[in-house]
């Protein structure tokens, strides 16, 4: 009896092998999606110490980079719900709503570059971008120094972070110590990963079957590569502009940096990963159900209408596309004391 057992467990073990190995899906897939590495990779030009991405990790929290105090980093990209805010478009300083929607921050390390337009290269030059904007947290560079040099813990966090550095409180340090502590927001296991590393039972039937209409209807062709998305612009309408609800004709996206014509309504092809967590959907934040920004998407990229059970199978898909959210400790921030500076109105 053992032995027919253990030829039956071996026989099952190598057709689970071959199955794998054949499987025309699962093939397809893996030649055109790669999973979420287990740990962070490493930020470009930046040594990602555990005290640079501790002090990231306080900066990312710290309203007081902010002009009213009031809003940091993780406002507009909460770590708990998908690095989103879950608003059509952003709240900022003094109420005021931005012209886009917020896009997550989580895997965002890897996108070939940063924003709707992509016009940030990397997270380090974006991180900087924030604390400036007038609709965001609306202070300057220099005030946000002043700021940091102000609260006395924070000389600490920095020498810590930058050892090598006689005055490391500075707007570059800043930056790259966000980026470090935003290259460890990945989201790893998802179903679908595993999948990708070989493990067919990892999708539903219907999962599957939305994963091959996905790559068959051409979805893939855009939304592709680590982040099932993020690695290259499209327009937005590129058989059938969607209308101005969703395609609003004041923003020109990609245009708007490259000033070329066929950059109209041009915007980086969004990441997928998380994006069931992640409504509302498109720059404009107008749909808030991903049925819907399924369709929206079967007739505006690719001319077709799909059938219900098409959206259903390829929304299923999509779901299958979330990973274990990253586990982060609410970091206890140095506080104020007489001498930092108060909040403006
Ligand atoms: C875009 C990080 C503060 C709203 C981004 C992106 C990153 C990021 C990495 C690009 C993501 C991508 O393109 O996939 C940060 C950091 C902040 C910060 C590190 C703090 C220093 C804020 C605040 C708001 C906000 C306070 C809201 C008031 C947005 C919006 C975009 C964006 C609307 C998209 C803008 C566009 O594409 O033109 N942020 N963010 N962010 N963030 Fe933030
Ligand atoms: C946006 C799915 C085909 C380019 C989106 C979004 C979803 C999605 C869910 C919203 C993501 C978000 O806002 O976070 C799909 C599906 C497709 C498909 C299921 C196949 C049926 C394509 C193709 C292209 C493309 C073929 C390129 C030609 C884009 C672009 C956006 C987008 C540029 C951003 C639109 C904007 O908000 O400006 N897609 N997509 N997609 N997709 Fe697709």
């Amino acid at each position: 009896v053992p032995v027919v057992l253990a030829a039956v467990v071996f026989l099952t073990f190598t057709a689970g092998l071959l199955i794998a190995a054949e499987d025309p899906v699962m093939k397809e897939a893996q030649s055109t999606f790669v999973p979420i590495p287990l740990t962070p990779p490493p930020v470009k030009g930046v040594t990602a110490t555990p005290a640079l991405v501790e002090l990231g990790k306080a900066l990312y929290f710290d309203p007081r980079l902010s002009q009213s105090h009031n809003i940091s980093c993780n406002t507009c990209h909460q770590i708990g719900l998908g690095g989103v805010d879950m608003l059509p478009t952003s709240i900022g300083h003094k109420w005021q709503h931005g012209a886009r929607n917020s896009p997550t921050v989580l895997n965002s390390i890897f996108n070939i570059a940063q924003f709707w337009d992509g016009r940030a290269a990397d997270l380090a030059a974006q991180a900087g971008g924030p604390i400036q904007n007038p609709v965001e947290m609306a202070t300057t560079h220099q005030h946000a120094i002043e700021m940091l040099k102000g609260i006395p813990g924070y000389e600490k966090l920095f020498k810590a972070a930058f050892p090598s550095q006689t005055d490391p409180i500075t707007i570059g340090n800043v930056e790259d110590a966000i980026a470090a502590f935003e290259a460890t927001l990945i989201t790893p296991n998802a179903p679908f990963d595993k999948f990708l590393r070989g493990d067919e039972n990892a999708l539903t039937s219907e999962q599957r079957e939305g994963l091959q209409l996905f790559m068959s209807k051409g979805c893939s062709t855009c939304h592709s590569g680590i982040n099932v998305g993020g690695q290259m612009y499209a327009p937005f309408g590129v058989v059938e502009k969607p209308g101005a609800e969703l395609l609003p004709q004041n923003d020109k996206g990609r245009f708007d940096v490259t000033k070329t014509a066929s950059d109209e309504y041009v915007f980086r092809v969004p990441p997928l990963r998380n994006v069931e967590l992640t409504p509302p959907y498109f720059h404009s934040g107008k749909a808030w159900d991903l049925r819907q920004a399924v369709a929206v998407m079967g007739n505006s990229q690719l001319g077709e209408k799909l059938t219900d059970s098409e959206i259903t199978k390829i929304t299923a898909f999509l779901r299958s596309l979330t990973g274990d959210q990253p586990k982060v400790t609410y970091p206890i921030l140095p506080p104020s004391d007489a001498s930092t500076p108060p909040p403006e109105p």
